[in-house]
């Protein structure tokens, strides 16, 4: 199809979802990070001509939640188990919003509902073998109709994603050219996890006990990468960096978040080359004691995974440590905690240090900050659903929003500034 007939069609599409009943529906609006969406689509001013569903499957849990909310919300009732339920809403609605996980057991109908019927989509996915499955199932469903879907808009990974497309444009402006390694370095951090999160790691576990496709994808880095079968392999990891000069260890949600910074790369048209040099660290400093740091934290790290892995010790943890479904951290519910992340840009010619940008809040990351980041993307995909620019397919948060939404994020208190 050429550009334009694309822009026409894309145009048809659109204007089949403006007489929708709804600009937004909030699907799992009364869970953990739901009720935080909600909570911050209620105080935003751009919402407020909004008509937005809160979509749960409990109509009393709804109305206990609509009470504490400030503004108009209709509420639908959805079983997300259910093919009538979910086709019902998403053909009511332009931009669907999914915190209901895992995603693995409830997403499946709501991807093919949307990708088919023309309905935007965005939700908080970290499980990467399912979106590849969404992805192999449903993108020529979405290119079809026109839906924008976007999985992982909010720790992970907006911050990665976006990070380093603005790293680039920072870099473009300062004549310094192309990054050949760029470092994703967290720093202060105070937040948690909710139980929704936990029972979405522990179901990818379970699924890889038993299916060798999900084990395969969580092994490629390439797993959401177009074309991953002509993508050089990439380099072997060495726990001494030699960009940052310090010992390391993977930052826990790497896994995820270079995915989709590798599938940006790879639908944009390869601007870091491609097989590009990312990687997300704690980093331990240089000298001995950094060493011995960094084998602390690898054997911390490993000693917990393999409690994970063991289904007795898991059963144990769950039933002790780890929060139950619906539960969260405190910090969040009362608008506190923090993140500051630091990318930074390398490249072998370079005589001057390294070029930086920074991502920040005053908030927790994975919930407080994240509900800020998911719902200005679905703000800022109704914008772009009106102006008949939302783009098809499977996009990643930087393929479909771009900068734009780094800008809407900045004046939301959720910070990208260039050191
Ligand atoms: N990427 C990120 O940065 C990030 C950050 C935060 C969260 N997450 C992910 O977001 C997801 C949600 O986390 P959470 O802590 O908010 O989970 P949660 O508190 O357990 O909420 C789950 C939601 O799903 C709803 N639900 C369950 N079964 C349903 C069904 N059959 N039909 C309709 N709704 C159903 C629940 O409704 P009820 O209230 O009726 O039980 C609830 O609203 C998880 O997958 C988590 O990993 C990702």
């Amino acid at each position: 199809m050429s550009a334009v007939c694309l822009k026409q069609y894309i145009r048809v599409m659109n204007t089949q979802t403006a007489g929708r009943d709804y600009d937004i529906a909030l699907v799992g609006a009364t869970g953990f990070a739901g009720s935080l969406i909600a909570e911050y689509l209620a105080g935003h001013k751009a919402a407020a001509g909004l008509r937005i569903a809160l979509a749960g499957r409990s109509r009393s849990r709804l109305e206990a939640l609509r009470t504490t909310l400030s503004g108009s919300f209709d509420l639908e009732r959805i079983d997300l188990l259910e093919q009538v339920s979910v086709d019902i809403l998403v053909q009511k609605t332009r931009v669907v919003i999914a915190a209901a996980g895992p995603y693995s057991r409830y997403g499946n109908l709501l991807v093919a509902s949307c990708a088919g019927h023309g309905t935007h989509y965005v939700d908080l996915s970290g499980e990467t073998p399912w979106m590849r499955r969404m992805i192999q199932h449903h993108e020529h469903a979405a290119r079809a109709s026109g839906a924008c879907i976007v999985h992982a808009c909010g720790y992970d990974s907006i911050p990665s994603d976006l990070g380093v497309l603005f790293l680039q444009q920072v870099m473009r402006e300062r004549g310094r050219g192309t990054p050949d390694a760029i470092r994703y370095v967290p720093g202060p951090t105070e937040g948690g996890f909710s139980g929704g999160t936990v029972a979405s790691m522990l179901a990818m576990i379970k699924e890889a006990g038993s299916d060798a496709d999900t084990r395969a994808a969580l092994r490629d880095p390439d797993s959401l990468t177009p074309d991953a079968a002509a993508t050089p392999r990439s380099r072997k990891r060495r726990r001494f960096d030699p960009w940052l000069r310090a010992w390391t260890v993977p930052f826990v949600m790497e896994s995820v978040n270079s995915r989709i910074v590798r599938r940006t790369n790879a639908l944009a048209g390869h601007p870091l080359g491609p097989a590009p040099d990312y990687r997300e660290v704690i980093s331990f400093g240089s000298g001995p004691a950094g060493f011995l740091k960094s084998c602390f934290a690898s054997l911390g790290m490993g000693a917990f995974i393999l409690l994970l892995l063991f289904p007795p010790t898991r059963y144990l943890l769950s039933l002790t440590v780890l929060p139950k479904q619906g539960q969260g951290p405190k910090a969040a519910r009362e608008g506190r905690g923090r993140f500051l992340v630091t990318v930074s840009g390398y490249r072998t010619d370079d005589q001057e240090p390294p070029t930086r940008i920074r991502v920040s809040a005053e908030r927790d990351p994975g919930y407080g900050a994240t509900a800020i980041m998911i719902a200005e993307a679905a703000l800022l995909l109704v914008d772009q659903a009106e102006a008949d620019c939302a783009r098809p397919g499977f996009q990643t948060p930087a393929t479909a929003f771009s900068l734009p939404l780094a800008e809407r994020l900045t004046a939301a208190g959720v910070k990208f500034v260039r050191e």
